[in-house]
């Protein structure tokens, strides 16, 4: 793809992963992208590199504009390695004046990288610089999701470079918003902040505090990630303020893992029994969905019923990774119950009790358990579980 002047004067030049399948965990069927940023002024600066083994897209496309040589900044808003991973190289070649990175993204420089003799110049939230005709403004967002991230705000432009917050993990050749199917862009945008942004979702309501007391008039933004938000910059900021706030929907999942089915009938019937409350309700089964499809779903439902057979006096495997992973997610406000079949033992529907406790969720029932194969009376009591659940998702909405 080649790079594309997204203001005057403003050009994306980072790269495009387009068969990269998984992100830390993260499911990204959709591949990703890599974005940096030129702005050519007096100060010839660079936003931000690109993931290391993408060396050849970012130079051959700042080539197309300038030679590298002539970049007299570079601006670090990340030191994670998706961003940072080409640094040395470009360090190496540009030999900037100045490199421009928060204090922590200094030290982080530091700790990745070991060069004490790179040309640092810390920046803090206010802090402006001169490009000659553009001027960047600087906001820290500690735990955005690294202590070292900030953004960039160019004052003329009105554009926020926006590091990884208000990203997508999406590859396409369209850079802009408006280019491709908006639902598609903000389904991916969800997935993208309850898989990497949800655990910091008080900081994201400050941040937007801040934003709007420093009155910055924000007509583009830039992430890091994915397309640049061109036309809908407020709805995705709409949409930040809404996640951030952890507000449930009248929504429940259903999830479980099953060995021989027995712990699957126990759902379908729980989900049977939502249903009759009017509840809208998704069953996940484990073995046929990735932890981070669902994660994307948890992000407004306001209950999860979950279950798994007893194996090895604990749960199956995929739950407690899925567990695992939620719970490093932190998601708030939600309605939780346990449910699992077993054969002599049965401590499963205890430990995932356990687990919601610990990750305050307000659990409703003991849970159920049925042994061996649920028979009627079983899946009564999980039909009622399903009401239960559903009054009390009701009562709370
Ligand atoms: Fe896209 Fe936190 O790196």
């Amino acid at each position: 793809m080649p790079p594309i002047e997204i203001l005057k004067d403003i050009h994306w030049v980072g790269a495009i992963d387009w068969n990269i399948r998984d992100f830390h965990g993260y499911s990204i069927y959709r591949g990703t992208t890599y974005n940096a940023f030129l702005i050519l002024d007096e100060k010839i600066t660079l936003f931000d590199t690109v993931k290391k083994g993408f060396k050849s897209e970012l130079l051959h496309h700042i080539r197309r504009i300038i030679d590298p040589t002539k970049i007299d900044y570079l601006v670090v808003n990340h030191v994670e390695m998706d961003h940072s991973g080409l640094v040395p190289e470009v360090v190496e070649l540009v030999k900037p004046e100045k490199i421009f990175c928060s204090e922590r993204g200094r030290k982080a420089l530091l700790a990745h990288f070991r060069r004490e003799d790179w040309p640092y110049e810390v920046v803090g939230t206010g802090d402006t610089i001169s490009l000659g005709k553009k001027t960047v403004e600087f906001i820290e967002t500690r735990m955005l999701h690294w202590p070292d991230s900030m953004f960039s705000y160019i004052s003329e432009d009105h554009l926020l470079i926006s590091s990884d917050a208000f990203g997508q993990h999406v590859a396409t050749a369209e850079r802009f918003d408006d280019e491709v199917d908006l639902s598609m862009l903000l389904g991916h945008a969800a997935k993208y902040y309850a898989n990497i942004i949800l655990p910091y979702s008080n900081l994201v309501q400050k941040l937007l505090s801040t934003v709007k007391e420093m009155d910055l008039k924000v007509d583009m933004i830039a992430p890091d990630h994915g397309l640049i938000w061109r036309r809908n910059p407020g709805k995705i900021l709409e949409r930040y303020d809404e996640w951030s706030q952890q507000r449930s929907k009248v929504k429940a999942l259903v999830i479980y893992d099953t060995m021989w089915h027995s712990t699957e009938m126990m759902a379908k019937a729980i989900a049977d029994g939502l249903a009759q409350e009017g509840v809208s309700v998704q069953l996940f089964d484990l073995s046929t969905n990735h932890r981070s499809d669902i994660i994307t779903e948890v992000l407004d439902a306001g209950a999860l019923v979950i279950g798994s057979p007893t194996l090895n006096n604990g749960m199956l495997p995929r739950m407690a990774d899925f567990l695992h992973y939620m719970k490093g997610l932190r998601p708030a406000n939600k309605i939780g119950a346990a449910f699992g079949s077993y054969g002599w033992s049965g401590e499963a529907v205890k430990l995932i009790n356990a687990i919601m406790e610990e990750m305050k969720f307000t659990v409703i029932d003991p849970g159920i358990k049925a042994q061996y194969v649920p028979a009627h009376d079983d899946l009564q009591k999980c039909v009622e579980l399903g009401r239960k659940a559903a009054k009390a998702l009701k009562k709370g909405a």
